[in-house]
């Protein structure tokens, strides 16, 4: 493996991300999470889920490949490196947390109404609404939480709770992290089966756009945001 390989396998996933977002396509799609498990090595990450380094390594570094499957939201969180930390908070509320305030309440009508709907045929929608009302009280709570207490801490300049506040946080996160993608397991990534109806491509396509919001929200917080304080 040539020397800048070795290096990329040596860097936390997490770091790779915010420093080249266009390389988080790659990641997507083999399944590395770098935004709560973003503090492993790529070389752990790859020993760990059995993923081949010299392969992703490759694809890593092509930019062809590694720019693939991204959208404007992973620009925009490379540029958010060189954003002041008020500003930055001040994104992530605006942008992150409203969107989950409006669209989680949204999804959980359609998730309840395909699970009633279809839950016979498809019983995995019976489990996907129960990790999804989980994942949605957590996040809900954190949120809340976020703001009220770290957010608002970071901003006027209070450090004395930040530490605690940031474990708090990261222990959120990791937790709705491995309800989504638990729901992502069940739901094959949010790919409709053949007789699905209108209202269950929409709640798929909902949840799908949540779990993706989700990840982009806590890889600037974790990846992002506390590594500048
Ligand atoms: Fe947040
Ligand atoms: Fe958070």
């Amino acid at each position: 493996m040539e020397n800048n390989g070795n290096a990329l396998l040596l860097k936390s996933v997490g770091e790779i991300a915010s420093e080249n977002p266009e390389k988080i396509g790659v990641f997507k799609k083999y399944g590395v999470d770098f935004c709560c498990g973003g503090s492993k090595t790529l070389k752990d990450v790859c020993e760990e889920s059995g993923i081949d380094q010299l392969l992703i390594v490759d694809e890593l570094n092509n930019p062809l490949t590694a720019a693939a499957g991204n959208d404007d939201n992973y620009s925009l969180s490379k540029k958010a490196n060189d954003w002041n930390v008020d500003f930055l908070i001040d994104y992530i509320v605006n942008i992150h947390h409203t969107f989950l305030r409006v669209h989680i309440p949204e999804a959980e009508g359609y998730v309840e109404k395909i699970a009633n709907v279809h839950g016979n045929k498809h019983p995995e929608l019976l489990k996907i609404r129960e990790l999804f009302t989980k994942m949605s009280q957590a996040m809900i709570l954190h949120l809340d939480k976020e703001e009220e207490g770290l957010l608002t801490d970071i901003k006027a300049g209070k450090t004395e709770n930040i530490k605690k506040e940031i474990e708090d946080a990261l222990y959120y996160h990791e937790y709705v992290g491995h309800i989504l993608k638990e729901m992502l397991f069940l739901s094959s990534d949010y790919s409709v089966p053949q007789d699905a109806c209108a209202s269950y491509k929409h709640a798929y396509e909902l949840l799908k756009n949540i779990s993706d919001d989700i990840m982009i929200h806590v890889h600037m917080e974790n990846n992002i945001l506390f590594k500048k304080i």
